[in-house]
Order: structure tokens, then C-alpha cells, then sequence
């Protein structure tokens, strides 16, 4: 069983599409063990998106991500990080697959839907940076 962290977008939450993307998970068998919508400040988009930051999109990408809010998640089940990142579909929607959060529901690269950790000690890190221990409950 593992857990990953999971962030509805602002270009979602803008279109009123976090239960629309909540079901996405839920039918891949992913449980919400811990949610919250929250409105990121400069500091923290920033922090988040560090190994972004020589990027040319990452001023861009931090203006977006702190534009609207944005819904905060603990996801758990089996394999969770690999399979969050198969719900969500390729980066660009143009490349995602049928069926996932992406292809159904990005507007472009940057404006994506949705966000999933890439690896077991990204998603510890990134739960950590969102929620305290007693918020989660499993
Ligand atoms: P995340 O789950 O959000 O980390 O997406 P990812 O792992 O599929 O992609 P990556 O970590 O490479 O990029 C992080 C985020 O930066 C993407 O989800 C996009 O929102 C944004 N991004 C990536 N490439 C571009 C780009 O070329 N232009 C813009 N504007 N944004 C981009
Ligand atoms: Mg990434």
C-alpha cells in the first residue's frame, strides 16, 4: 500500500471539476485519505515547483498555480504513485491517453488538471509540505 500527493489544479477547481476529478480516482481505486482546498502563496508555489525553477516556464507555471485554488490530497492504495500518474494521463493533454483526467480535461500543457507526485520519496516530501499527521487518516 502506498500513498502519493495529488493536487486538483486551479484551471479544474476554476471549472468547478474536483468532483468530476475526484471520481477519476476513485473508480482507479485510489482512496482520498486527505483533503483540502487551499489558495498556495508565491513562497510556497515556488518551493514546490524548485526543480522547476531554470525552467522558462516557471514563472508562468508559479502564476498559474497561485491564480485560484487549488484542492490538496493524500491518495492511497496499491502502487499509487504509478498509478495516480496513469489517471492523470501524459503532461501535455495532447499526448494523454483516452480515459484519463488530462485528455478529458486539460486546456494545455501548463493548464493541466492535475498534479501527482513522480516517485514514493517525492510524494512523503510533498505530503509533508501540505499536511500534518493528524489530517490524515488512513
Ligand atoms: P506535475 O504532476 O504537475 O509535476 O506534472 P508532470 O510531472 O507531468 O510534469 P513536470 O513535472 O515535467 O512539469 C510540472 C508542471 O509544469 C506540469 O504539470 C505543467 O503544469 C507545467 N509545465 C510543464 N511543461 C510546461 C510547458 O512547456 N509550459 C508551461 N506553461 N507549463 C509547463
Ligand atoms: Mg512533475
Amino acid at each position: 500500500l502506498e500513498r502519493t500527493f495529488s493536487i486538483i489544479k486551479p484551471d479544474a477547481t476554476r471549472r468547478n471539476l474536483t468532483g468530476a476529478v475526484n471520481s477519476y480516482i476513485e473508480k482507479a481505486g485510489l482512496r482520498i485519505i486527505a483533503q483540502k482546498r487551499i489558495l498556495l502563496t508565491k513562497a510556497q508555489a515556488e518551493t514546490f515547483y524548485a526543480v522547476h525553477k531554470e525552467r522558462p516556464f516557471f514563472g508562468e507555471l508559479v502564476e498559474f498555480m497561485i491564480s485560484e485554488p487549488i484542492v490538496v490530497q493524500v491518495l492511497q492504495g496499491d502502487d499509487a504513485v504509478a498509478k495516480y500518474r496513469e489517471v492523470m494521463g501524459a503532461t501535455n493533454p495532447a499526448n494523454a491517453a483516452e480515459g484519463t483526467i488530462r485528455k478529458d480535461f486539460a486546456l494545455s500543457v501548463g493548464e493541466n488538471s492535475a498534479h501527482g507526485s513522480d516517485s514514493l520519496e517525492n510524494a512523503a516530501i510533498e505530503i509533508a509540505q501540505f499536511f500534518s499527521g493528524n489530517e490524515i487518516v488512513g
